[in-house]
């Protein structure tokens, strides 16, 4: 059976998953604080790793990626829901450190981001699924679409129109390279 770990699950864990969260009042089997230390698992555990609505809380991310990379088999897979910048929900919750965009995890890509290879981390991802959700206006007029099907109209909506078009929340699954 897929072992499954559902970091920062909050409230509602993942079914079948072993919950991580630092808050004890969660349906956690574990309790980690993921700034204060290492996930108490070996590496390679698990096969899928959920960090749903966590990441833009840490205050490391290339650390906190690093910890799932590590506790991940090759090949597995690591799920990340989390706000893209422009959306009002990314500075309204006041424990949000982060404010992310769909190429801040090009760092773990190979080529990273600017083809600087291994800027940050030696962790390395490969992604399978990117996709946006934008505010149902936009949706509905046809930009999400558009924003999810071409790469090179992603880039433009984010550097030219992603301020007025605006964002909602991004959802990432990488494969686990090792
Ligand atoms: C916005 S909630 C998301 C909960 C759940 N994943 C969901 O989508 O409903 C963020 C969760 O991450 C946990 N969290 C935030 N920072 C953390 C950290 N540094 N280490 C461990 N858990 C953390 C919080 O306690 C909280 O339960």
């Amino acid at each position: 059976m897929a072992q499954v770990l559902d970091v920062g699950c909050g409230p509602s864990k993942y079914p079948g998953a072993i919950g991580v969260d630092m808050n004890a009042r969660t349906a956690a089997d574990v309790i980690c604080h993921l700034d204060r230390g290492r996930l108490p698992f070996e590496d390679n555990s698990f096969d899928e790793i959920r960090a749903v609505h966590l990441i833009e809380h840490v205050e490391d991310v290339i650390a906190t990626m690093e910890e799932l990379h590590r506790v991940a088999r090759a090949g597995g897979t690591i799920f990340i829901v989390t706000p893209h910048y422009t959306d009002l929900a990314s500075y309204t919750d006041p424990t949000h450190r982060r404010h992310l965009s769909t190429e801040s995890f090009h760092y773990f890509y190979a080529g990273g981001l600017h083809g600087e290879e291994m800027w940050y981390t030696r962790a390395r991802l490969r992604e399978l699924r990117m996709h946006i959700k934008l505010l149902r206006l936009w949706r509905l007029l046809g930009f999400e679409f558009l924003v999810n099907h071409a790469r090179w109209f992603r880039r433009f909506w984010e550097y030219y129109l992603s301020f007025v078009i605006r964002g909602k929340v991004m959802e990432f699954t990488f494969e686990v390279v090792k």
